[in-house]
């Protein structure tokens, strides 16, 4: 089931020069969510951004009713969002989308930029069933990197900067944890990224896990603007069908 609601803004925290956080909180119990899934919000106040914005969550606290969100400035309504005050409300639909694997035996999830922040729940999701999962963070600069000290409490972190400010120097993909024993990648950033971890993942005989990010209208699979073409299934609403997908099943 889906909720459509005016959720209480409880928290709107700056992370780092470009990415703030945003609890909200409902008035009545939460559904359950599934590390992976996502939220579209309606920035107000933005005459010519009249969609909502999909936005993964970042973690969820039943006992509070509140779920949290990561979200960076990269145009008008996410810079309307960083604007929201505290008491204030926001539009939200929630929960959307299917969800990361729950069910691996040892991952490796693997985050780049603003595409970390759903692998936090996930790792809580899996520190639930008795797993720490190893995480590897990829960012430009250490000044991109938010939630560390968050990250470091549910998982084995491990962090790669392009320009070796933290953790080792280059791409994730270049990170000496990849080369280790895994039962599968988990991964979410930009597509570039998640090709190129694909393709590792193909070498060594695993599975990847891949969160789309195609540019979304309805968000329920109205509209079809978010298709991608897969082997098993022909066209797929990311918005509906994903947007977690096995990278082995994408044609992209
Ligand atoms: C399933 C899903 C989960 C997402 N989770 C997050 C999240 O947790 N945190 C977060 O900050 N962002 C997330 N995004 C991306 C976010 O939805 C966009 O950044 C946002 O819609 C931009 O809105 P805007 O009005 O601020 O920018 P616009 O003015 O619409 O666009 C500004 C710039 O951003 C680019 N852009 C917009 N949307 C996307 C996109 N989906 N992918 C790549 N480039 C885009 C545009 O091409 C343009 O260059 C997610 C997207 C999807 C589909
Ligand atoms: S956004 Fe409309 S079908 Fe996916």
């Amino acid at each position: 089931m889906k909720y459509i609601k005016e959720l209480s803004v409880t928290a709107n925290e700056q992370l780092n020069e470009g990415c703030f956080l945003l609890k909200l909180k409902s008035d009545t119990a939460l559904p359950e969510i599934f590390a992976g899934q996502f939220v579209n919000i309606q920035a107000k106040n933005v005459a010519d951004r009249i969609l909502r914005r999909p936005i993964s969550i970042h973690d969820v606290d039943y006992s509070t009713n509140e779920l949290s969100v990561v979200i960076q400035k990269v145009g008008k309504s996410t810079a309307e969002l960083s604007k929201v005050k505290v008491n204030g409300t926001l539009s939200v639909i929630y929960p959307l989308g299917n969800s990361f694997p729950l069910n691996e035996a040892n991952p490796l999830l693997i985050g780049g930029g603003v595409g970390a922040a759903p692998l936090y729940y996930l790792a809580r999701q899996y520190n639930a069933k008795g797993i720490k999962p190893h995480v590897l963070i990829g960012a430009r600069t250490e000044k991109q990197l938010f939630c560390t000290e968050k990250f470091k409490q549910v998982s084995h972190m491990h962090i790669s900067t392009q320009d070796g400010s933290c953790g080792e120097k280059g791409l994730v993909t270049e990170n000496s944890v990849i080369k280790e024993e895994f039962s599968s990648f988990i991964t979410c950033g930009p597509q570039v990224m998640m090709k190129a971890l694909a393709q590792k993942a193909k070498e060594k005989n695993i599975k990847c896990y891949v969160s789309l990010e195609n540019r979304m209208a309805c968000g329920i699979g109205a509209c079809l603007c978010c298709v991608c073409q897969t082997k098993s299934d022909g066209n797929q609403c990311v918005c509906s069908e994903g947007a977690v997908f096995d990278a082995d099943n994408l044609i992209w």
